[in-house]
């Protein structure tokens, strides 16, 4: 056993680390689907102070360390380095606190989404994040990669939720940072920098979430529309209509509805033969004024001619009917097979173009090219995940990412609108970022990290700087 570890395993004890040789394989990879790495180490903190002690004894040995939460990230920012250890936060579970009347819980970074949310609920309060993988995802890690989903459009980003963190730094130093109000101007947000930073800065070991009222009205419709554009101005009229009742605008191509319906078996209300379907939904305190905006809003867009049909949800039953498909994408490799996903960003009045435009690529450059667009057209981003069939196990993924990313830049979009940087996008930063923002993150990186032990090998980690000279 290397002697590293015989050090870990001497200070934190057998409980807390494993060694590479037993950690489970399901610490080697996360969702993103890269070649599988056995960890030299699993470390397994109890506590803050646990979490501290790792960090500075793999500081002082200038070991790798990856955080690990619930690992259902998709582009590769928990996936083990090679050599280093992987430090899950999945024991600090505990909600430690939540106040309604303040509208503040605190938790662990390893309580899982699902249980954060039924724990507001069940006080009549809303945290308002919402991912697919709301089941097995951590807070740490929603934290980390500022997750987005499905009611970004209303509430914001995870980052919108945070009021507060506590986070071990690279050499083992615990920032305090548990900010309460939601007014602080007293010096810089330190929170902020650790938010969205894919665990290159800190570790997260505690947060502090605010809590929105809870939203008992419900209305959930599936409409089928003819194009992007009668798309967006479905989403403009809905949002001057229902104001902050909106709560979800979901679009699916039939690219991706007629692909997925046809592999998975789902329900389909309105049967696949829709250029678009959209999910809309609106939410509020008080049931007759939600239903009466809705179906106020969705009669207008019938006469404008916006709409070629539409289900309106009667029962729990119903919704989850019409949410079935866009939950499929956690089949995607079951069905589809290796597939080359997307997460960008385009501004809003080039959408339309930029789908027709990625699509139209593709297809030429393969034509047996399955291409799925379907996102959160409300937030300007756009899921496509490619499959070249023919191609097998052998995607040609640098050719079909250096398309979409280069119509991307040109768009004025963004690389990634939600899912992060981590290992599978390093090479297109610079088509989103300038050269003096990726240098001002990593003169950060530097100053809070000058070993480099944190995540190497993800997001803007180590990445080549402006003017380094080609050995
Ligand atoms: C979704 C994930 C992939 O929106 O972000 O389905
Ligand atoms: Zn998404």
């Amino acid at each position: 056993m290397p002697q590293f570890v015989e050090t870990l395993l001497q200070t934190l004890g057998p409980d807390v680390v494993t060694p590479g040789a037993d950690v489970p394989v399901q610490y080697h990879a996360d969702w993103a689907g890269l070649d599988p790495v056995r960890p030299l180490a699993l470390i397994r903190p109890r506590n803050t102070d646990e979490v501290a002690t790792a960090l500075r004894l793999c500081n002082d040995a200038e070991v790798a360390v990856v955080p690990q939460g619930g690992l259902t990230g998709i582009s590769g920012a928990a996936h083990p380095a090679p050599g280093g250890v992987v430090l899950s936060l999945e024991r600090l579970n505990r909600i430690e606190r939540l106040d309604a009347s303040a509208g503040i819980m605190i938790c662990g970074a390893g309580v899982v989404l699902e249980q954060a949310q039924a724990a507001a609920a069940a006080a009549d309060m809303l945290l308002a994040i919402d991912i697919g993988a709301r089941g097995s995802c951590q807070l740490g890690g929603l934290i980390a990669t500022n997750a987005g989903g499905h009611n970004v459009l209303r509430y914001g980003m995870t980052r919108d939720q945070v009021l507060g963190l506590q986070v071990v730094l690279a050499d083992g130093t615990v920032l305090d940072d548990m900010n309460t109000l939601v007014k602080n101007n007293a010096g810089l947000d330190l929170r902020q920098l650790f938010i969205g930073s894919e665990g290159l800065l800190g570790v997260v070991t505690t947060c502090v979430l605010r809590l929105h009222p809870a939203t008992p009205a419900r209305e959930t419709a599936l409409i089928a529309c003819s194009s992007t554009s009668d798309a967006i101005h479905i989403l403009a009229r809905a949002r001057r209509d229902l104001g902050p009742m909106l709560s979800a605008f979901e679009v699916m191509w039939d690219s991706f509805h007629a692909t997925m319906a046809a592999r998975c078996d789902v329900p389909m209300p309105l049967g696949t033969d829709h250029p678009l379907l959209l999910i809309l939904e609106a939410t509020g305190s008080r049931t007759e004024l939600v239903r009466a905006s809705f179906e106020g809003l969705l009669e207008a867009c019938y006469e404008e001619g916006l709409i070629r049909d539409a289900v309106l949800a009667a029962s729990g039953r119903e919704e989850a009917d019409i949410w079935a498909v866009r939950e499929t994408p956690a089949e995607y490799s079951t069905v589809l097979g290796p597939v080359i996903p997307f997460d960008i960003g385009l501004p809003t009045d080039r959408m339309a173009e930029a789908v027709e435009a990625i699509e139209t690529a593709l297809r030429a450059g393969w034509p047996d090219v399955h291409a799925l667009s379907y996102g959160h057209i409300g937030d300007n981003n756009l899921h496509l995940v490619v499959n070249v069939p023919s191609a097998g196990t052998d995607q040609p993924e640098a050719e079909v990412k250096a398309a979409v990313y280069g119509l991307v830049r040109d768009m004025g979009g963004t690389i990634s609108a939600e899912h992060g940087i981590g290992r599978i996008k390093r090479d297109y930063l610079h088509y989103s970022r300038n050269p003096v923002q990726i240098a001002l993150m990593q003169r950060l990186k530097d100053s809070l990290d000058p070993k480099g032990i944190l995540n190497p090998g993800a997001g803007f980690a180590g990445l080549a700087k402006p003017g380094d000279r080609a050995a």
